[in-house]
Formats: C-alpha cells, sequence, structure tokens
C-alpha cells in the first residue's frame, strides 16, 4: 500500500497514527510490542510527534520495546548515531525503561562483534517472550524474529538500513545482524544491520520516504519490480506481513 502526502509533516502524522495503531494491536494479542526505528534524518519529526502522544497515553509505551534496524559505527553521543537521533526526539521526552530500549552495541571491539553481540540479544530476548496468541499470518522462516513493526527509510541509491546497492549482505540467509564496512554510504563509517531475512519476517513495515528522487525510486520498484530489485535493496523488502509505504512530496 502506497500513502501520499505534500509533505513530510502530514506523513509524519499518518506516520505516528500506524505505529500507535500497530503498537496497540501487538500489546492486546500478546503483552507487548517489538519495534524497530529507523536512521537517518526523515523518522525525526515522526518520533518527536510520537513522544507527545505517548505523553498523552495513546502509546502503550510501558509494554513496547524498541529495536534499531541499523547503526553508524560511531559514539552513542555522536551526531550521526542513529540512537543519539532517536533518544533527543523521543527517548529524552518519554518515560521508557532501559530493559525496553534494545540499541545496537557501539562500544564492542569491531563492528563484527557489535553484530554478533546484537544478534545475540535479540535470540535471547525473543527466547524469553511469550509467542502470539495468533500469529496472524504464515511466518516466512522460522529461522528469523518476527517484530511486529520495522520502521525503514530509503536513501537516494535505494538502500535501506545499511544493505547498499551490489552488497554481498543482500544474499544473507543465516545472520540476523551483519557488520558493513566503512567507505559506503553516508556517512560512510562502518555499520550494523539487521539482514534481509529478519525485515521479510515483519509483521508490519513501514517506509517513510520524502522527496522526488525516493518516490521516482518507488515507481520503479512498483511498476517494474524484477529490475528494481537488481538496483535496489529495499526493492527486496517483501514481508510476510503488511508493507505500507509513506511518500512525502517535500520534506
Ligand atoms: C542509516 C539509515 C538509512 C536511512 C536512509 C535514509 O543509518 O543511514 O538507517 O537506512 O534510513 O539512509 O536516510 P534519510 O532519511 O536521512 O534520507
Amino acid at each position: 500500500m502506497v500513502r501520499e502526502f505534500v509533505d513530510i509533516r502530514q506523513a509524519s502524522i499518518d506516520a505516528v497514527r500506524y505505529i500507535i495503531d500497530t503498537a496497540r494491536a501487538a500489546v492486546r494479542d500478546k503483552g507487548y510490542c517489538t519495534i524497530v526505528l529507523a536512521g537517518g534524518s526523515t523518522p525525526q519529526l515522526t518520533y518527536e510527534l510520537l513522544a507527545e502522544f505517548a505523553n498523552t497515553g495513546k502509546l502503550p509505551v510501558t509494554q513496547c520495546h524498541f529495536f534499531w534496524g541499523d547503526e553508524r559505527w560511531v559514539d552513542p553521543s555522536h551526531p550521526d548515531s542513529n540512537l543519539a537521533m532517536a533518544a533527543k526526539a523521543f527517548f529524552s521526552k518519554v518515560q521508557v525503561s532501559p530493559s525496553n530500549i534494545h540499541p545496537i552495541p557501539t562500544a564492542e571491539a569491531t563492528p563484527e562483534i557489535a553484530a554478533e553481540a546484537y544478534e545475540s540479544h535479540l535470540r535471547d530476548f525473543f527466547a524469553s517472550m511469550p509467542p502470539p496468541a495468533q500469529p496472524g499470518f504464515i511466518v516466512n522462516n522460522e529461522d528469523f524474529p518476527a517484530f511486529d513493526l520495522m520502521l525503514l527509510g530509503m536513501g537516494p541509491d535505494g538502500h535501506t538500513v545499511s544493505l547498499f546497492p551490489g552488497s554481498p549482505l543482500l544474499t544473507e540467509n543465516k545472520r540476523w545482524a551483519a557488520a558493513v564496512p566503512a567507505g559506503i554510504g553516508s556517512p560512510p563509517v562502518a555499520r550494523i544491520t539487521l539482514t534481509l531475512p529478519v525485515l521479510n519476517q515483519a509483521r508490519n513495515v513501514l517506509f517513510l520516504i520524502s522527496g522526488t528522487t525516493k518516490r521516482t525510486i518507488l515507481e520503479t520498484i512498483l511498476s517494474r519490480p524484477k529490475e528494481a530489485e537488481k538496483l535496489y535493496p529495499a526493492a527486496l523488502v517483501k514481508p510476510a506481513g503488511n508493507l505500507v509505504w509513506l511518500v512525502a512530496d517535500k520534506n
């Protein structure tokens, strides 16, 4: 499904509504919700607005667990950190138990070790939580976790999380998280990213994009999917659950 908006503010308001609806349904179903946050700059307004709604009680924030789809290999206080952006926009304004915030570690010795540590944490988390009362859809692959909501952005090259065009990670089918070497993307730092099987196991995937470059990529994804899959990693996101694109004409 594709929803179009005149600007990022209208799109962000719709994103907040979708997040709240999805979280409440998940909490009704199994008592908790798992939300993967997108990085970059586009979702910042969404997180700021979500903080306002959370503080009115509309988001069951105490039952929500927050994860990241990817992280840059920088200090958590660095302006390029996806955790820093979400902390400033959301976590600094809403009471969330630290045990409900699951950042990708960046203090490990190497990005590879950090990716292994994040995967191990995810495995422990999902093993410790009760399964859904009704899964609601055919689970793609039991070997991977089914997050309730995966928030994703897309770069001007069609990358999503830190899965970039031509990356060998695009065919990864075992690991839940992996390291991405420095020199790719903006900023060109090393990264840790969730892998496609995890993205595609999600019950709900919500892309939030803005601008004509990204809209053109989406049009290719929708009209020429086979061609798009060769060019754009975002075209490979085909979840077992719902896939919604929120497209803002302009920032
Ligand atoms: C990252 C992000 C990345 C982001 C896109 C879009 O760490 O870089 O997770 O996948 O979603 O690059 O970023 P913008 O929203 O800033 O354009």
